[in-house]
């Protein structure tokens, strides 16, 4: 959670809350977060996927995606290899290409993630929630 709005890990009842905003997610909007497991063990890893970036009103309405994956499973690209299915799936089958991702300065993984969908940079501001420096990235007109 080190870069993620003021670094702050989720209590469990918070956890829960966010859950359940990420199941209503698909039912309101249309699209949201998938689980992502590890094929051979089944273990769920993280997530990836769509998300409205609403603590971000400057790139509304473009729709953000994000992920977010188990310690112990980074190192090994499940991440941008997850990251891309949801990126691709949005664009095909749901029809979304006016995407953002954003990042705390210093999260060189998530940058680099970004850098590898094909995103390019298109502003450098502040997260009004937790004023920590952030940069947004989006993906070219196809
Ligand atoms: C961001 C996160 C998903 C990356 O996971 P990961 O397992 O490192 O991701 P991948 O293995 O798919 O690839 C990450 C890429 O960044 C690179 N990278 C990893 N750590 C890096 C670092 N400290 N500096 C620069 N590059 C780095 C990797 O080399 C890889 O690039 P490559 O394929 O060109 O070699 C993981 O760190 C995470 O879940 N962090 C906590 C949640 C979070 O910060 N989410 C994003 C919020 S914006």
């Amino acid at each position: 959670m080190r870069y993620i709005g003021n670094g702050q890990t989720r209590s469990p009842e918070d956890a829960a809350r966010n859950i359940a905003a990420f199941q209503r997610s698909w039912a309101e909007r249309g699209y949201g977060l998938f689980a992502v497991e590890e094929k051979q063990s089944g273990e769920l890893i993280g997530f990836t996927g769509h998300a409205w970036p609403g603590f971000l009103p400057e790139v509304l309405p473009s729709v953000e995606i994000g992920w977010r994956f188990s310690k112990p499973s980074w190192g090994k690209g499940y991440a941008s290899e997850a990251a891309k299915a949801a990126l691709v799936f949005g664009v095909n089958e749901l029809g979304i290409t006016d995407i953002v991702s954003i990042y705390q300065i210093g999260n060189e993984a998530s940058r680099r993630i970004m850098q590898k969908l094909g995103m390019i940079f298109d502003r450098r501001t502040l997260d009004p929630s937790c004023r920590r420096e952030i940069e947004v990235y989006r993906l070219p007109p196809q």
